[in-house]
């Protein structure tokens, strides 16, 4: 089953925030994201918090059908809770789980509440994720001209043996399709996710299914090593000797022959694992999860953070609904970061991203390392900016655990 939510202390009933961070409310700017918590069949490396329509069963409140309205009202209740101080929403980002299994027009019923709710910016970018086998041309169409700019369909592979071990469904060539069909139906920003070190992928493999995202020409591209998750069909048949565990060395290889070829093709790394075009091609909704700045995650398992508190709800889609149905703030848990803790998780998002990180974060005794990260050529400086080199993000983990007190 999904993944497992931390614990933390409990989240307030009314979801209110302490007294003592409202004054931040408005001055970050604020992304809505919202969790879909469906999929036609469950892929089995996955354990996002997704449910076929056999896991979900008959729960009242748990259908697709009713799911929108039960977000809508969590948007209303983050409109409360934020008050008049909140900034017009400069980011929406439906993701799942699948959003595209539901109507077009129910996806769009969430942009018409987050305009009325809190204003939409002028330039907001509206991305929803997709499987590409749940959409097709018109639905396309009609997600465009619901408000949506940006879309980011899954891939994962173009090679058949590879597809079949990750229990994709879809046929080698349709994600490539469905960017193509994005960008006749206007959409100006399109990705790609693809995933490296599935058991039996060969490096030729890997760089046939590069090539192949490539070819579709999309202005961004997320390049994930694959995660073994507990509990998953995958993790299981590893167990079982069906199939290698992923191997390290294999991965790091993959890594830069990513990083090369991608870049031979005019993308650059704005962050570990995503690569745009341009400047502008950035996912501008994950850079704000990356800087830290305000977001209100609405749905099932979905996470939010203001002002170094963080809460995440309650898992399931019919235990949600039905806090919501009783007027209760469906979170389950929160966090209430302290100052060095919100220090500490600055240094571990920013060092990740292509422009670095300000090292007037760090302490006399973390900068006191940087020396030795830049003569084994992990980072360089530029200006007061500590920047990650491609083999420093190819290890951007070990290198956080080696600068920090
Ligand atoms: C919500 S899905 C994208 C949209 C749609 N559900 C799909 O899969 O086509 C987000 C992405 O997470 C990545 N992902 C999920 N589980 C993963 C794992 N165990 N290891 C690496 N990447 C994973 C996949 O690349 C997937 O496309
Ligand atoms: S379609 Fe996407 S979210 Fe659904 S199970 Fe597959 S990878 Fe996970």
């Amino acid at each position: 089953m999904p993944s497992v939510l931390p614990e933390g202390e409990p989240a307030p009933s009314d979801g209110s925030l302490p007294e003592q961070v409202r004054a931040e409310i408005p001055r970050r700017p604020l992304g809505i994201y919202v969790h879909v918590p469906f999929c036609t069949t469950r892929c089995g490396y996955c354990d996002f918090n997704t449910y076929t329509a056999t896991e979900l069963g008959t729960e009242p409140g748990a259908s697709r059908s009713s799911y929108i309205d039960a977000a809508i009202e969590e948007l209303g209740l983050a409109a409360r809770v934020l008050g008049s101080e909140a900034p017009a929403v400069s980011t929406i980002f439906i993701g799942g789980g699948t959003p595209t299994v539901l109507p077009p027009d129910d996806l769009g019923r969430l942009i018409t509440a987050v305009r009325d709710h809190f204003g939409l910016a002028e330039d907001a970018e509206v991305t929803t994720e997709s499987n590409p086998e749940s959409i097709d041309s018109a639905g396309l169409h009609r997600l465009r001209e619901l408000g949506f700019n940006r879309i980011s369909f899954g891939m994962q592979s173009a090679v058949p043996h590879v597809l079949a071990t990750l229990d994709r469904t879809h046929s080698p060539g349709r994600p490539l399709q469905a960017v193509v069909e994005a960008k006749a139906a206007g959409f100006a920003n399109t990705s790609l996710d693809l995933i490296y070190g599935t058991p039996g992928e060969s490096v030729g493999d890997w760089m046939d299914s590069l090539d192949a995202a490539l070819s579709a020409a999309p202005n961004h591209i997320s390049v994930y090593a694959l995660i073994v998750e507990e509990g998953t069909r995958l993790a299981a048949r590893i167990r079982r000797g069906e199939l290698p565990a992923p191997d390290d060395d294999d991965l790091a290889h993959k890594y830069l022959i990513a990083d090369e070829r991608l870049a031979a093709a005019g993308h650059t790394a704005y962050e570990v694992s995503n690569w745009s075009t341009t400047a502008a091609a950035r996912c501008r909704h994950n850079l704000g999860y990356w800087r830290s700045h305000h977001w209100w995650g609405v749905g099932p398992g979905a996470h939010s953070h203001i002002a170094g508190v963080r809460w995440w709800n309650v898992k399931h889609p019919a235990a949600y609904a039905s806090r919501l149905a009783a007027g209760m703030s469906p979170a389950q848990a929160r966090e209430v970061l302290s100052a060095a803790d919100r220090r500490v998780e600055r240094i571990l998002l920013e060092l990740r991203l292509a422009d670095g990180l300000t090292t007037s974060l760090l302490t006399m005794s973390e900068r006191e390392r940087l020396p030795d990260l830049l003569a084994r050529r992990l980072a360089v400086l530029d200006n007061d900016m500590l920047i990650l080199t491609r083999d420093g993000r190819l290890l951007a983990d070990g290198v956080i655990r080696d600068l920090l007190d």
